[in-house]
């Protein structure tokens, strides 16, 4: 996670959102960041969902296009692939693409600065993932 991050951070063409537009704190987001993924890979059920709403915020001060989300994966696919191998690996950067692929979709219908005039419509929250 530290690795992804640190190259996500210095990427000119993603990294500003991240230090400029988010103002990320690193050491705030790793607990969370990581019980996402231990959901998904580990079956450790500590992540209760919500991620698409604070993306939908970020798309709101500056526009998620397309192009961020294939940086975003290139970085996700890049790191995994220079420390892990196998099935895990695999599952990790698959994952990855269809939350990409969901986010990205998901966005069109929400506002971003591109859109002039505000046409945010109502968050609504996918329930997804293992139930307890
Ligand atoms: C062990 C199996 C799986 C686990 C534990 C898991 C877990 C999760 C979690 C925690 C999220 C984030 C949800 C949120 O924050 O709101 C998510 C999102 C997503 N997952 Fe999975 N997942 C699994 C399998 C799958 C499979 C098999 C598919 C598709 C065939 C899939 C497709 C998606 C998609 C499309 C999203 C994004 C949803 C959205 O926000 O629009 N997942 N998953
Ligand atoms: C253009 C691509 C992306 C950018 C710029 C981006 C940026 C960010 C930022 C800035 C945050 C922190 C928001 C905050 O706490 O204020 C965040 C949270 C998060 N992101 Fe992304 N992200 C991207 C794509 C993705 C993808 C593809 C996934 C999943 C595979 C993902 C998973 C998450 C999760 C799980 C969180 C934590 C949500 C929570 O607080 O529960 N992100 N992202």
């Amino acid at each position: 996670m530290r690795v992804f991050y640190a190259r996500a951070f210095e990427d000119p063409l993603i990294g500003w959102l991240f230090t400029d537009v988010a103002k990320l704190d690193l050491e705030a987001h790793v607990p969370k960041i990581t019980s996402f993924w231990e959901t998904i890979l580990l079956g450790e059920r500590t992540y209760h969902g919500g991620a698409f709403a604070v993306h939908a915020e970020l798309h709101h001060k500056a526009e998620l296009r397309q192009a961020h989300f294939e940086r975003w994966l290139q970085i996700w696919f890049g790191t995994i692939d220079d420390m892990f191998e196998g099935e895990r690996a695999n599952v990790a950067k698959v994952h990855a693409l269809r939350v990409a692929h969901a986010f990205h979709e998901r966005l069109q219908n929400f506002s971003s600065p591109a859109d002039g005039v505000s046409a945010a419509v109502p968050l609504t929250i996918t329930q997804h993932g293992p139930s307890d």
